[in-house]
């Protein structure tokens, strides 16, 4: 099929390599000339594994293009997908004039039938106003259909996600557009490709059928606001027990797990830390409050949940201040900026929060992140006046006369750091870890006191107590 993917972020560049890769005819467009430059000179504008090589067999198939010409791209198109961002306005709603422009393109240049599927994060009845702009400003110059076909890729894991989904939602309110779908996925729905993951055939790595659920464009917008939403709910969820597991001088460990293994709760997304992040839970879920207010529904838990991660990156300074005392001018070293490992996205990161807090408070500070050092440099700015942030090439670098270790972001490179090195090289032997990184007892073996979310500092309290023998004959 001819495709069109308007927008190259993570989603519309992983879904437009992908399609290509499933042997559709994709022209990738965006308004970002330099971007678009970049990626036809092969140079790719973020860190995602497997990427480059699905890319760069969509190029050399010719059956994947880059242009800045958006006019032609979508008159080439039976199909347009809508990838634009959608980012949070300073009210928290989602901004939709990019989504709104990039309909206006369409209606302007389309000629023929045109399917337009949604895939940008949107609030609920977007579709109905995509479809109204198109028929205000097309003037009967062609057909169209409105579809919803909200993605569920992870960063990081964006490629293998697209060919192993548990479920592909298509939101319809036209005949035909389920059918035009199914084509476009069947590959996929049919395990018909060799895994870029893993090079091997569908069916030898894991593969499974996904279900395929078609609903109406409004139910299928709702469904990735409030699977983004829940899923931060259940972070939020494991973090408050976290919490109370350290009141109480009990293992969240022991605790999530104990809950996880009931078939209904499950054990994924139960890992408690510092926060969730990133360009997705944060803005879905203050986009998914407004749209609920809007419609008339006070959806009060998402503003609590919301609360509460907001509060996680000060608890975390807490822990820290309460271990150093003052703050105001001691050295610290960070392990991890990135949001989540795996990726080189810093945005919304609550590592990077708590890393522009330290600084405001007068720490210096080194750090180190496998992937995300170079999008910091340009990012992550220090409050205005700082010079206390060095940047350094490795992980042990960090330790240079620090009184703590933050680990900020559970890369599993940092397990395999040179632990003992770094000691001699430290002020102090502490370490924070916001992300449960290290099994309890094993930074503690090379001297550190080790304090981490919901677990024991003291391993005295973990250390199983020899059972009280009863006295004979009781
Ligand atoms: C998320 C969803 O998982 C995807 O299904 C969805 O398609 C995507 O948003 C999107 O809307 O585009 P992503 O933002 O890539 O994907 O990252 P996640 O792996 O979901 O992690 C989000 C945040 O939650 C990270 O900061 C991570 O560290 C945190 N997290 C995750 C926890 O703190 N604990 C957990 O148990 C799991």
């Amino acid at each position: 099929m001819k495709i069109c993917v308007i927008g190259t972020g993570y989603v519309g560049l992983t879904t437009g390599a992908c399609l290509a890769y499933i042997g559709h005819d994709v022209i990738c467009t965006d308004c970002d000339k330099e971007k678009i430059a970049g990626l036809r000179q092969g140079r790719l504008p973020i860190y995602e594994e497997h990427l480059p090589d699905v890319l760069a067999a969509g190029v050399q198939s010719r059956r994947l293009q880059f242009t800045s010409e958006i006019a032609a791209a979508i008159e080439a198109a039976e199909v347009i997908f809508v990838c634009v961002g959608t980012p949070p306005d300073r009210d928290g709603k989602a901004n939709m004039a990019a989504v709104e422009q990039v309909t206006r393109q369409i209606a302007e240049v389309a000629r023929g039938h045109k399917w337009v599927v949604g895939k940008s994060t949107v609030p609920v009845r977007t579709a109905e106003r995509i479809e109204k702009t198109l028929r205000t400003y097309a003037h009967g110059r062609f057909t169209f259909g409105v579809i919803s076909n909200p993605e569920f890729l992870r960063e990081g894991t964006g490629i293998y996600d697209f060919f192993h989904p548990d479920r592909i939602i298509i939101g319809r309110d036209h005949a035909g557009a389920e059918a035009c779908m199914r084509a476009l996925y069947a590959p996929v729905l049919e395990g018909r490709f060799d895994c870029p993951a893993h090079g091997r055939p569908a069916q030898a790595c894991g593969w499974r059928a996904p279900v395929w659920l078609a609903t109406s464009t409004a139910s299928a917008e709702l469904i990735k606001h409030a699977a983004n939403s829940f899923l931060s709910l259940k972070i939020t969820y494991a973090n408050a027990i976290s919490d109370l597991c350290e009141l109480a001088g009990a293992n969240v460990e022991e605790v999530l797990r104990g809950i996880g293994l009931d078939p209904r709760i499950g054990p994924q997304f139960l890992r408690p830390g510092i926060g969730f992040g990133g360009f997705c839970f944060p803005k879905d879920l203050s986009a998914f409050h407004e749209i609920a207010a809007e419609l008339g529904y006070d959806f009060r838990l998402l503003a609590e949940v919301q609360a509460m991660n907001d509060a996680r990156p000060r608890q975390f300074i807490a822990k820290l201040r309460d271990a150093l005392w003052v703050l105001d001018g001691k050295r610290v070293g960070v392990l991890g900026l990135a949001f989540k490992p795996g990726t080189d996205d810093i945005r919304l990161s609550p590592a990077c929060v708590i890393v522009r807090e330290l600084l405001r408070v007068g720490m210096r500070i080194r750090v180190y992140d496998p992937q995300a050092m170079e999008r910091a440099r340009r990012e992550l700015l220090p409050p205005e006046g700082s010079a206390a942030l060095e940047y350094c090439e490795s992980g042990e670098a960090v330790a240079e006369q620090a009184e703590a270790l933050l680990i900020l972001t559970e890369w599993p490179q940092f397990l395999a750091l040179d632990w003992a090195a770094m000691a001699a090289r430290m002020t102090r032997l502490l370490v924070l870890d916001g992300r449960n990184l290290f099994p309890l007892g094993q930074l503690e073996a090379f001297g550190y006191e080790y304090i981490s979310i919901g677990r024991p500092t003291n391993l005295a309290a973990v250390t199983l107590q020899p059972e009280v023998a009863l006295p004979a004959g009781s």
